[in-house]
């Protein structure tokens, strides 16, 4: 090969070795050799307050903010708030008096977060919602990336009054009382079923976004309700695969005599509906770490951003389960 065709070679391996790194990495908008007087990813602190790690998309979300924090250089200190709005509020505390450079919160509930907030605005420290909101006003945050669970709500009734052909008797497994995913997801699903005079939710009762829980609760359900029931919307895929051994246990086949819609689109969902026993998930994305370190830098260097980024989400059913969930992450 000549010189030249070597070097032509050369450059395009590194073009394609650029190119097929981590497509899902956020642009760098600096390096540690431009001095421009701009913090860079290497620089940058982050305290991020977690919720826990109730589901398969938490651990999917724990995922993506830490394994990208490794690969762009970013301090993490993260904080597993085991689902408990007191240990959230003291990590916030923890991460004030460290000075770190901008704080990430997951809210596990929507209520009681503005004096604490208000402790990071006067200490200069900004505030990014992950996932869930909070219920303060905006100065006290620099912005949310998250879904739109009103929709996703709108999104479950949808599907199930096609499922159910506007008629039937619904029981509801609630996400965690008070959260921002339960609020809206229960919002958005009346939204649309009030137009459906013979749609009827029968009982709603939380299951706290668990699998353990969401089968306690649908067999309690099934205690009270039995045969009536013909369908379950869930807050979350966690809870319904709890409700589908409860079903199971019961003696009737989920996703056949009870139909059952659910929410995130996780792995075991597919697999679920692969297996006849769930109708539908609706898509939230967890896989928000690229977003939100790209937010982070952006806020820390007093660049503009939108007070709220939604995440783009799908609807997805049995008939392609088996053709998505090997493309499935989490
Ligand atoms: O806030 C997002 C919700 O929290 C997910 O739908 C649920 O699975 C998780 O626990």
């Amino acid at each position: 090969m000549s010189t030249g065709l070597k070097v032509a070679a050369f450059l395009f391996t590194l073009l394609l070795m650029g190119c097929t790194a981590n497509p899902a990495l956020p642009e760098a908008t600096s390096t540690p050799e431009m001095d421009d007087g701009r913090i860079t990813y290497e620089e940058m602190v982050v305290g991020y307050s977690q919720i826990g790690a109730e589901s398969n998309w938490r651990t999917g979300n724990t995922a993506s903010i830490k394994e990208t924090a490794v690969d762009l250089g970013v301090e993490l200190i993260f904080d597993d708030g085991q689902q408990r709005q007191e240990n959230q509020i003291k990590a916030i505390r923890t991460f004030i008096a460290q000075q770190v450079d901008v704080i990430g919160v997951s809210p596990v509930v929507e209520d009681g977060w503005e004096s604490v907030f208000q402790e990071a605005k006067d200490a200069g420290i900004p505030i990014i919602l992950v996932d869930r909101r909070a219920n303060v006003p905006e100065d006290l945050y620099a912005t949310y990336l998250g879904s739109d669970f009103m929709e996703e709500g709108r999104n479950a009734a949808r599907v199930m009054v096609d499922l159910l052909a506007g008629e039937g008797k619904i029981v509801e497994l609630v996400g965690t009382v008070g959260s921002a995913p339960a609020i809206d997801r229960a919002a958005g699903f009346r939204e649309i079923i009030q137009d459906y005079p013979d749609m009827h939710i029968i009982a709603s009762a939380s299951g706290d976004f668990t699998r353990a829980k969401g089968e306690e609760v649908m067999g309690d359900l099934l205690q009270l309700y039995g045969d009536e029931i013909d369908a379950v919307y869930a807050h979350n895929d966690d809870m319904a695969i709890g409700a589908i051994k409860a079903i199971e246990a019961y003696g009737l086949q989920p996703g056949q005599q009870i139909k059952i819609v659910s929410i995130d689109a996780i792995r075991d969902a597919f697999q679920a509906m692969i297996d006849g026993k769930l109708n539908a998930t609706i898509e939230c994305n967890p896989l928000l770490g690229p977003q939100f370190f790209d937010l982070a830098l952006k806020v820390v260097n007093g660049e503009p951003v939108p007070k709220w980024i939604p995440s783009e989400e799908g609807i997805f059913f049995p008939e392609d389960a088996a053709e998505i969930l090997p493309t499935r992450r989490y």
